[in-house]
């Protein structure tokens, strides 16, 4: 097996984590260079026994101390777009972290590049596509199983510390971090899409902020036990002192709906403080139902016209950081396609189209209508075709 040099550009918490999962499976791996002005996740990767290599001031000079066998992207959102450019020209195997980009023009624009030219392999880390859970969560529906998918009913519940988190962190603004929901759930509207087979035909959304904002007066900061609530990790980045004050414009919890083009029809509920945390999706099929408990790693289907007990399926393996196994099944699924070619479960073109549908659902919040996505998909289609734009 190789061993992979690896040059990373955003050494976060999320790539030191993904770093560490690499190696646990089995990757031989040597972290040679980094780019990062001040890397949150270097004592994540210090725990693990991983050196960061040497600092760069910039992927330019990065770039120059070549050869890498794989770049790794981390940055926050607002900086993927450039990042994946400097990636594709540089033709070396790329890792980058979702959502691929953060904006409809962000995604035209790659989309384009893509569409323009050779590039190397591209990885997304929508980390969910390779959970065993979620893996069987498609299988049986596209075994006909649950019979013709009719709706979906979807939730992701957030503990209060994670709420705390995002709301100082840099993701609490939309010019760093796209959205609540682009942000937190753009996996769950992948595999929605997925599941559906068919894209987004229009949207309908409603949320706010009435958690993190500092009209509340006096909120209580600590648990039960005198424990703090809000304050437990590092915020990083552009981090905010306060959760409740600070100049968060993203929502703190949100509800949205869509119908798909062929009339699947979903609807999905977001919060990001919560007593009773939660990540579940219901499938709801002619002839049977599902559903996943993320949170718990259980499955539970049965037939609808059987009145017997439910098959119920126990994955284990629940971890504290709530991925349960996620980042070490994708990092063998990326070792995979690096080294023998196989495929890797997600592509950048499913990447961006799960980011348009959660975009589109935030512009429905902002603009409180329904929006058509139609327009939307031909703008993006002739992005990928590599068509100029407006014209046809
Ligand atoms: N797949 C998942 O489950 C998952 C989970 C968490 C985060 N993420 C994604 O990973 C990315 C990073 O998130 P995170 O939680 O690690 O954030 P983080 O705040 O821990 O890390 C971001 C890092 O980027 C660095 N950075 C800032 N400006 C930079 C620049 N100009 N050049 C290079 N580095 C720069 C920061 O100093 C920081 O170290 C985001 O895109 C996020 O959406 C994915």
């Amino acid at each position: 097996m190789t061993n992979y040099r690896i040059g990373v550009i955003g050494l976060g918490q999320r790539i030191a984590h993904v770093l560490a999962a690499m190696q646990e499976v089995g990757w031989a791996l040597d972290v040679t260079g980094y780019v990062d002005p001040a890397p949150v996740g270097a004592p994540i990767l210090a725990a693990a026994g991983i050196g960061a290599g040497r600092a760069f001031a910039d992927p330019a000079a990065l770039l120059a101390d070549g050869p890498y066998d794989l770049l790794m992207l981390g940055a926050p959102n607002h900086l993927h777009l450039q990042h994946l450019l400097l990636a594709l020209e540089s033709g070396i195997p790329t890792f980058a972290e979702k959502p691929i980009v953060r904006t409809e023009a962000e995604t035209e624009a790659l989309a384009g590049r893509l569409a323009e030219r050779g590039a190397p392999p591209l990885y997304i880390g929508l980390v969910m596509r390779s959970l065993p859970i979620v893996r069987d969560t498609i299988a049986r529906l596209k075994s006909g199983e649950l019979g013709e998918l009719v709706s979906i009913d979807a939730t992701e519940h957030l503990p209060p510390e994670h709420g705390g988190y995002l709301a100082r962190n840099w993701r609490r603004r939309r010019e760093w971090g796209g959205s609540y929901l682009l942000d937190k759930v753009v996996h769950d509207f992948d595999i929605f899409g997925v599941l559906a087979g068919a894209r987004a035909a229009r949207v309908a959304s409603f949320g706010g902020r009435r958690i993190f904002t500092p009209d509340r007066t006096d909120p209580p900061r600590t648990y039960e036990d005198g424990s703090v609530a809000y304050d437990l990790r590092d915020a990083g980045w552009s981090g905010a002192a306060d959760a409740f004050a600070s100049d968060m414009d993203v929502t703190d919890h949100q509800v949205a709906m869509v119908e798909y083009a062929n009339q699947v029809r979903l609807s999905f509920h977001a919060n990001s403080h919560t007593a009773l945390t939660e990540r579940r999706w219901y499938v709801a099929g002619t002839e049977g139902t599902l559903i996943a408990d993320l949170a718990r790693n259980k499955l539970m289907v049965r037939k609808a016209l059987f009145r017997g007990k439910p098959e119920r399926i126990d994955y284990g393996g629940v971890t504290a950081d709530a991925h349960n196994g996620a980042d070490q099944e994708m990092a063998k699924d990326l070792l995979a396609a690096l080294e023998g070619g196989a495929a890797f479960p997600v592509t950048p073109y499913e990447s961006m189209e799960a980011g348009l549908t959660v975009m589109a659902i935030d512009q429905a919040m902002d603009q409180r209508q329904v929006v058509e996505c139609g327009p939307m998909w031909a703008r993006y289609d002739t992005a990928r075709s590599g068509a100029e734009q407006g014209v046809g």
